[in-house]
Formats: structure tokens, C-alpha cells, sequence
């Protein structure tokens, strides 16, 4: 095959065959095709996109060009959570186990964060000796025993994948919906897991800044996943705002142990609820997950986990030594709370990372003191910082300059879903 030839139909707008596309992947995975051949190729889908068929084609092959796990001998039926990420986005610590709980295996493979948030697996770290990377007998052993497990995925599931991601990101060609579509549910479907709900986010605080990209997104995941067999739904969700009230890989661990133990902010609890129903149905279990939370099921699943994957449930989560308030310059209601600002923010007290390589503070970050529609009198604080390393304060303050408005009218808490794709 002549890759030129590959180019050329993609770039001037043509339809690849089922052939060309696994002949790309196999050979972009085995490093055989120059970078400045798949740079261009990869620039021209950018530009031209993927037709339905093609993007099938081109999951397959992504799914194909490693293992995929057996979940067969699990003996319970499999649903798994994807969110595209947002500030104070902790969903899958109190989901995962909640939805175990009911008898559901939840293979929940993740990552870490890059950019602005850390990832859930940043996020479980920070819980003491928890151990993120599960061989595959230990992941299958764990869904049989606990019925549920959060790790790193292993490097044999969607390594075209693996590789894609970081070359896609330094050839400028990571926004782009088949591309990011295919990636999100090449690991997904290699994964094993038969039903899958996915939480994509919409707004200044998300990937996906406006809801007629996120919609788009989220229907061509929806699409790929129903074609490989793997039952689908999504969830548009609002990311102007933060999720909850902790921003940071420590604090939301604390914050998700709320929710576990029936309590926690409003809008974690109602989101989580929401995806909690949404696999429930997919994995054919009708039971009303609230009861998970009341009658302390799903924080005892939690604590199996924890134990199960050698971190000690009862050790208390580490805290920052030293905290700072931003506070209300003036008394009114809180009429904006910016998820971009305050993720900036934590991100730049140590929360986040920038490259693959650096280390995230499990301490750092931003508790929301009062948030959209809350009424603050002057020099009450609204924002509490967390602070790690001192030296970050000045740039992390900076972010927060126009992170929060005060109007004098009252003004309404911002839908959460927006929409479901199915
Ligand atoms: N997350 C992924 O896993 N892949 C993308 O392309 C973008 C976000």
C-alpha cells in the first residue's frame, strides 16, 4: 500500500477503506510510518473528518491493536463510567462503588490528569497504600470479590491509542471529535465492559466549551459504542461552575466520603444519582440507588475497594498545613462562579499537572465556600486555598481575580444535565 496515496484521498475529501485504515493503525503502532507522513494524515482527518463507517473502522483498529480484557468470568453484568472532565469533577469515586453495591461489576479504568485537573487516579492516591495498577487477574478477581476496581488500564489495552494521544497533542490535532471520540472508546470497549455511561461535560470549566460540540461529541461516542456491541447512553452536563465544593486531588477524595456517607453538596449528590440510574438500567438492575447512600452499602463497597487494593480505609486524608481566604469584597448574591478560573487556580497551586512526567500535590486546591446563588456579606470568605507550597500562592491568587461575581439580585443554581443522547 502507498501511504501518499492515503494522504491524498483524505486530504481531498474521499472515503478510506476498512484495509487502509487498519493498515495505518497497525503500522502508526509499530512505529513504521514516518511522523511527518501520520502528522499530515492525521491533519488532513483533522480537516475532513471521519464518516461513520470510517470511524467504526478506525475504533476497531485502535481496539485491535492490543489486548482486550475478558470479562466473561466475571458472573455479574458489566457497566463502566466515562466523564470527559471538569473542575471538581470526583463523580466516579462515590459512582463506581454505589453502583457495585447493587451487584453490578464496574471495570473503571482511568487516568491521570493533564492540564488543568487531576484525573481520578490522582485523586485515589492521595488515599493511603491505595495501589492504582492492577495486573488483569487482579482486576477480574476484584470484580467477582468486590465488584468494582479503579485503575490505571495496563500497557497492552489500546496501545495505538497510547501513542496517538501524546503524538495527536504535539501536532496540534487533539480537538478534533472523531479523533477524540475513537480514543475515548478504543479504551472503553477494550476494556470488556458491556454497558457504558458517559458524563460529557459543557462549559468554560470542560474540554467541550459550548453544548452543540459536547452533543456532538457525545453522539458519536454514542454511535461507536452501540456499533461495537457495548450499550451506550450520555449525559450532557454543565461545567461553567464546579462540580460540588472541592477543587484539588485530596479534597475530593474527603468530599466523595461525604456523599458515600449520605450527605456532601447538592449537585455532586444529584449527578452522581443520575449516572447511578443511567447504568443501573443499562446493567438491568431497577433499584433506586439513593438507598445505597442512606443505608451505608455503597461506603462499605468503598471500603472494600480500598482494602482490596491495599490502601487503608480508615487513614485519615491528608490536609494542607497551611490555608488562605479570598473573601467577598462586598455583601450580595454570588451570581458567577468561574470553573476555568477556579481550576486554573488549583492547577497552578500544584493540583494539576502540565507534563506527563510531573508529580501532582495530593493537598493543594480550592474549597468553594459559597457558590452560585448564595448570598455572602462583606468579607465573608468565599473561596478557601489550600496551599502545599507557598511560592504558588502569588499566580494561583492572580486566576482568582475574576473568578467570582456579586450582583444584588438572587439568581437561579445552574441546571446540571442537560441533555441525554442515547
Ligand atoms: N481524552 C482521551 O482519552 N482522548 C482524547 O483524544 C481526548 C481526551
Amino acid at each position: 500500500m502507498n501511504f501518499q496515496d492515503l494522504i491524498y484521498t483524505k486530504r481531498d475529501g474521499g472515503v478510506l477503506s476498512e484495509e487502509q485504515i487498519k493498515w495505518f493503525i497497525n503500522g502508526f503502532t509499530k512505529n513504521e510510518i514516518p511522523d511527518e507522513q501520520a502528522g499530515s494524515f492525521l491533519m488532513a482527518i483533522f480537516f475532513q473528518g471521519l464518516n461513520k463507517q470510517e470511524l467504526n473502522y478506525w475504533t476497531n483498529a485502535m481496539v485491535n491493536s492490543g489486548e482486550k480484557l475478558d470479562l466473561s468470568t466475571v458472573g455479574k453484568p458489566t457497566v463502566d463510567k466515562h466523564s470527559t472532565g471538569g473542575v471538581g469533577d470526583k463523580i466516579s469515586l462515590p459512582l463506581c462503588p454505589l453502583v457495585a453495591s447493587f451487584g453490578a461489576g464496574v471495570p473503571q479504568l482511568s487516568g491521570r490528569g493533564l492540564g488543568t485537573f487531576g484525573g481520578t487516579l490522582d485523586k485515589m492516591e492521595s488515599v493511603e497504600g491505595f495501589n492504582i495498577s492492577l495486573s488483569n487477574n487482579q482486576m477480574i478477581n476484584q470484580l467477582k470479590d468486590v465488584g468494582v476496581f479503579i485503575s490505571a488500564a495496563g500497557v497492552g489495552l489500546a496501545p495505538a491509542d497510547r501513542k496517538m494521544y501524546s503524538f495527536r497533542d504535539v501536532i496540534g490535532a487533539v480537538e478534533c471529535i472523531p479523533l477524540i471520540a475513537s480514543s475515548i472508546m478504543s479504551k472503553k470497549i477494550a476494556e470488556g465492559t458491556q454497558s457504558l455511561v458517559l458524563d460529557v461535560k459543557a462549559g468554560r470549566g470542560a474540554f467541550m466549551k459550548d453544548v452543540s460540540r459536547a452533543k456532538q461529541l457525545a453522539e458519536t461516542m454514542v454511535e461507536i459504542g452501540n456499533a461495537a456491541g457495548v450499550k451506550t447512553i450520555a449525559l450532557i452536563t454543565q461545567m461553567e461552575t464546579p462540580l460540588g465544593n472541592a477543587v484539588g486531588n485530596a479534597l475530593e477524595v474527603s468530599e466523595s466520603i461525604e456523599v458515600l456517607n449520605g450527605k456532601g453538596p447538592a449537585d455532586v449528590v444529584e449527578l452522581t444519582l443520575a449516572l447511578a440510574q443511567e447504568m443501573l438500567e443499562l446493567a438491568g438492575i431497577k433499584k433506586d440507588p439513593a438507598m445505597a447512600l442512606k443505608d451505608g452499602s455503597a461506603f462499605a463497597t468503598w471500603k472494600k475497594m480500598i482494602t482490596a487494593q491495599g490502601g487503608n480505609p480508615e487513614a485519615k486524608i491528608p490536609v494542607a498545613d497551611k490555608k488562605e481566604n479570598i473573601l467577598a469584597p462586598k455583601a450580595g448574591y454570588i451570581t458567577d462562579l468561574d470553573a476555568y478560573a477556579i481550576g486554573l487556580s488549583a492547577w497552578r497551586l500544584g493540583a494539576g499537572r502540565a507534563k506527563k512526567e510531573d508529580i501532582v500535590s495530593k493537598t493543594a486546591g480550592i474549597i468553594c465556600l459559597a457558590k452560585e446563588g448564595d448570598f455572602v456579606e462583606k468579607d465573608q470568605p468565599v473561596l478557601e486555598l489550600h496551599i502545599d507550597d507557598p511560592a504558588r500562592l502569588p499566580m494561583a491568587k492572580e486566576a482568582l481575580k475574576t473568578a467570582f461575581t456579586i450582583g444584588s439580585e438572587p439568581c437561579e443554581k445552574r441546571k446540571i444535565i442537560l441533555e441525554r443522547i442515547s
